[in-house]
C-alpha cells in the first residue's frame, strides 16, 4: 500500500498526509526500505528524514554534562542527535556492563523530543583505539596492535586479531541487547554507526606478522567472486586499478591489484570490513537496527597512510560491500568544500546517502538542500552542534578562529526542511524533486530540470563574497507549480525545451508559511521582489527567515 494515499486541502494547498501506519509497522524497529526511487528510513511505520547534528566527542560521556547541551540542540531545531557511546563507558571492567550513561542519554533525548543515531566508539575512533577500556589498552599481548614496518606497536588495535574482534563484538552485542530492552518499543535510537573513521596511519598497512602472512596469501575467494559478479557496477576508479593489474580472477593482493600502496589500502579495507561485519552481525542478532561505517575523506594528493588507509572510501566501497554485508551502507564525513563530488560518490543504488558529519552554517544549509533534493539522502548531520562554531577549521582552510561559522543558517534551514519533510519524502518516492548547488569561486551558475522546465540558477553577488555557496531545492506540486526554497544570493530563471509554447512566464510567486499545520500565503512577490516578474530572487538572508516560495509558471509564444 502506498504510504501517501490521501490528499487534503490545507489552506489553499494540496498537502499529502502519510498513510496510517499498520500496527506491525509501529512495532518493527527503525529500518531501511526501498521506496520508489529512494531507500528511506522507516520509523514507526513512516518515512523519516534525519535533520541531525553530531555532538563533540566527549559530551555524551556524562549525563550531567549533557544537561546544558540538550537545550542548545532544541535551539538548533534538530530532530536527531548523533552521539558517541564508548566501549570504555559501558564495559569499564571486563564482563561488567554499566548502561547508566546510555539510559541517561535515552531519557535526555526523549525529554527533548529528539531521536538518536548512536556511534559505537569501540576498537577504533579516527584510526586510534583510545576509547577501548583500560583492561584492553594495557594488555597488548592479549589484544595486539597494528605494527609499523620497523616492528613497533602503534596505539591501534589490530583488525587481524580475533581476540580483539570477539571482545569488541561482545561489548557491542551487550549494548544492542540493552537498547532492545530499553528502547525496543520507543524507537528513540534510529541507527548505529559501527566504529568511527577506521584505517591505518602513518603507513599504508599493518606490518605485523599475521598481517604480512595474509598480505602474501591469495585474495579471498569471497572478494574475487563478489567483484566478478558486480564487475559492471564497480566504482570506476577501483575497476581501473583492477583492470590495470591485468583483470586477474585470482592471485595474491599485489598480483590482483598491482604493486602500489593502493593495494595496501584495499587489503586493509577488506580486513576492516570483515572485522566490522562481525561486530555488526553480533549487534544485529540482538537488535537489528540499520548500521553503517563512516569514512574520513582524502585531502588532495594524500597517499594511503597519510589518509586513513583501509577506510570505506569511494574507491574501496565495493571491497567494503563484499566484506561487510551486515552493514546497510557506508557514509562520508564531508568537511571539504567540494561537497557535491564527495556526496555523489556515496550515492549509489546499493548505497543510500547519510552524512553523519559535515560543516554547519550557511555552507551546511546549502549542502543539506542538495543532499536531500538531488541525492535523496536519508539524513544530514553537522558536526559539533553542542558548541557554536563547530567546524574543524583546518579542514576548510580557515586559520583564524574568529572566522568560525554561525550555526543559525543551518538551524533556520532545518525549520524549513522539517516543514517540507512530508513533501520531500513523497517526492523522493515519486519524483518531482530536484536541487542545485553552486560551490566554489569558479562556479557561477547551475541548471536543473524540473518537470517540463529548466531552472537556471545564477549568482547575484551584490551583498556577499562571490564565493558564497548557493543551494536551491525544487518540489514539483503541479505541472507548472513548484515549492522552492534556497539559501545564498541568487536568481532563478525558468525556461523550457519541451514541445509546446516556447517561452516561460512567471504567473505568480507567493511566499508561503506553514502555520498551525497548514500552508498560508505570507505575501505575493512581484516588482522589485521578482525582477519585474522575470525571475525568482533568493537572498542570503532567506535561510535566516525560513523562506519557502510557491512558483507558478505558464508558457506563451
Ligand atoms: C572526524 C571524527 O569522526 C569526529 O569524531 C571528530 O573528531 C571530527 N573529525 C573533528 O573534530
Amino acid at each position: 500500500m502506498s504510504r501517501l494515499n490521501i490528499l487534503i486541502l490545507a489552506g489553499a494547498i494540496a498537502y499529502p498526509l502519510p498513510a496510517v501506519a499498520q500496527n506491525s509497522d509501529l512495532q518493527s524497529p527503525p529500518h531501511l526500505q526501498k521506496i520508489g526511487n529512494a531507500r528511506q528510513l522507516i520509523v514507526d511505520g513512516k518515512p523519516f528524514l534525519i535533520l541531525g547534528g553530531e555532538l563533540h566527542n566527549s559530551s555524551s560521556s556524562s549525563v550531567e554534562y549533557m544537561q546544558s547541551v540538550w537545550p542548545r540542540l532544541g535551539e538548533m531545531h534538530l530532530n536527531t542527535v548523533v552521539l558517541p557511546v564508548a566501549w570504555e563507558t559501558i564495559e569499564p571492567e571486563e564482563g561488567k556492563f554499566d548502561f547508566r550513561c546510555v539510559d541517561g542519554l535515552l531519557a535526555g533525548a526523549r525529554e527533548n523530543h529528539l531521536k538518536i543515531v548512536m556511534l559505537w566508539f569501540g576498537a577504533w575512533k579516527n584510526t586510534y583505539s583510545s576509547y577501548a577500556p583500560g583492561w584492553v589498552k594495557t594488555n597488548i599481548e592479549r589484544f595486539p596492535r597494528v605494527q609499523t614496518s620497523d616492528g613497533r606497536d602503534t596505539e591501534r588495535l589490530s583488525p587481524f586479531s580475533t581476540t580483539v574482534r570477539d571482545a569488541d563484538a561482545k561489548a557491542f552485542a551487550a549494548l544492542m541487547h540493552h537498547l532492545r530492552e530499553a528502547d525496543g518499543d520507543r524507537h528513540t535510537v534510529l541507527m548505529v554507526q559501527v566504529e568511527n573513521e577506521v584505517g591505518v596511519i602513518p603507513e599504508s598497512r599493518d606490518y605485523s606478522q599475521v598481517a604480512d602472512a595474509s598480505f602474501a596469501a591469495a585474495v579471498p575467494a569471497a572478494l574475487m567472486n563478489f567483484l566478478e559478479t558486480h564487475q559492471a557496477t564497480l566504482n570506476p576508479e577501483f575497476r581501473a586499478i583492477w583492470e590495470a593489474a591485468g583483470d586477474k580472477k585470482a592471485g595474491t593482493w599485489q598480483e590482483v591489484f598491482g604493486k602500489t600502496v593502493l593495494t595496501d589500502d584495499l587489503f586493509m579495507a577488506w580486513h576492516y570490513a570483515t572485522y566490522i561485519d562481525q561486530i555488526a552481525e553480533a549487534g544485529k542478532r540482538e537488535y537489528p537496527l540499520p548500521m553503517y561505517a563512516n569514512a574520513a575523506l582524502i585531502r588532495p594528493n594524500y597517499e594511503p597512510g597519510q589518509y586513513n588507509s583501509g577506510g570505506p572510501l569511494p574507491h574501496s566501497m565495493d571491497v567494503w560491500h563484499a566484506g561487510a554485508p551486515s552493514l546497510d551502507f557506508l557514509s562520508p564525513d564531508i568537511y571539504f568544500n567540494d561537497f557535491a563530488r564527495w556526496a555523489g560518490s556515496y550515492t549509489r543504488p546499493d548505497n543510500p546517502l547519510f552524512i553523519p558529519e559535515a560543516q554547519a552554517g550557511s555552507v551546511g544549509a546549502a549542502n543539506a538542500l542538495y543532499a536531500f533534493g538531488r541525492l535523496a539522502a536519508i539524513g544530514f548531520s553537522a558536526f559539533g552542534v553542542d558548541d557554536q562554531g563547530n567546524v574543524p577549521l583546518d579542514l576548510v582552510g580557515i586559520t583564524n578562529p574568529s572566522e568560525r561559522v554561525d550555526d543559525s543558517p543551518l538551524s533556520s534551514m532545518y525549520v524549513e526542511l522539517a516543514r517540507l519533510a512530508p513533501v520531500i519524502l513523497e517526492k523522493q518516492e515519486t519524483g518531482g524533486l530536484e536541487a542545485a548547488l553552486i560551490e566554489g569561486d569558479a562556479q557561477r551558475a547551475a541548471r536543473v530540470f524540473v518537470g517540463d522546465y529548466t531552472a537556471t540558477i545564477t549568482r547575484v553577488a551584490s551583498t556577499v563574497g562571490a564565493n558564497e555557496r548557493i543551494g536551491v531545492m525544487f518540489l514539483q506540486t503541479g505541472p507548472s507549480e513548484f515549492l522552492v526554497t534556497g539559501c545564498g544570493d541568487a536568481q532563478v530563471v525558468f525556461s523550457t525545451d519541451k514541445p509546446g509554447l516556447p517561452i516561460v512566464g512567471v504567473e505568480s510567486i507567493d511566499e508561503e508559511l506553514f502555520e498551525s499545520g497548514r500552508w498560508v500565503t505570507r505575501r505575493r512577490l512581484n516588482g522589485d521582489e521578482n525582477s519585474q516578474g522575470q525571475a525568482l530572487r533568493l537572498y542570503s538572508t532567506d535561510s535566516a527567515g525560513g523562506r519557502i516560495y510557491r512558483v507558478r509558471l505558464y508558457r506563451y509564444r
